[in-house]
């Protein structure tokens, strides 16, 4: 018997694009003519970014922060550092919030923070996974692809280990622990 963790598909590839696209028509919706500033939470939200903006055909800009909860493993330890921090302003720019999935929803929280005392003149957050019966600060989330269970989800960016981030489709994981 095999001790490798088995990657299993909850949301395949052409689930995801069919996803992606119907978030970035609401986007565009909503932002085209006020040229935003996606920000993207890495490491996880690289390859959801990489497609959304794909389908969002109007002008905007694109920004990376980088967080991390100490340790590694399947969850947060709910201590969150800015591991590398914005590069340019964003007071009065309207800043759309990219994340690949809400948990506790204390990473998103405590970034949600982070960036309000920074006077953007709109703070809006699109989260292709939500982990809902996780949360333990609610957490309001303006454009939502997947509901997940509370299970080990990994690919598409999203990790165990540092691992299955390249995985095409959303897959849970089973048998790592
Ligand atoms: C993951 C994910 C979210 C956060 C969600 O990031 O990308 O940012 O956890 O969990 P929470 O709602 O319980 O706080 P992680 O810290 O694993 O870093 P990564 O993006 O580099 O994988």
């Amino acid at each position: 018997m095999s001790s490798q963790p088995q990657a299993h598909i909850l949301f395949s590839r052409e689930e995801i694009e069919t996803m992606v696209k119907r978030l970035a028509a609401e986007i565009k919706k909503d932002y085209q003519g006020k040229h935003p500033l996606l920000l993207g939470i890495l490491k996880g939200s690289f390859m959801f970014m990489a497609d959304l903006i794909r389908f969002l055909d109007f002008p905007l800009e694109i920004e990376f922060i980088r967080l991390s909860s100490y340790g590694r493993g399947r969850s947060t330890s709910g201590k969150i550092k800015v591991v590398q921090g914005l590069r340019s302003s964003i007071k009065d720019r309207d800043v759309l919030v990219i994340e690949d999935i809400v948990d506790t929803g204390l990473t998103i929280s405590f970034l949600l923070d982070y960036l309000q005392k920074k006077k953007p003149a709109s703070l809006k957050l699109c989260a292709l996974t939500d982990k809902h019966s996780r949360r333990q600060i609610p957490v309001t989330i303006d454009y939502l692809g997947f509901t997940v269970p509370n299970k080990f989800i990994v690919g598409y960016g999203l990790d165990w280990d540092e691992k299955f981030r390249n995985l095409p489709d959303i897959c849970v994981l089973e048998g790592e622990g």
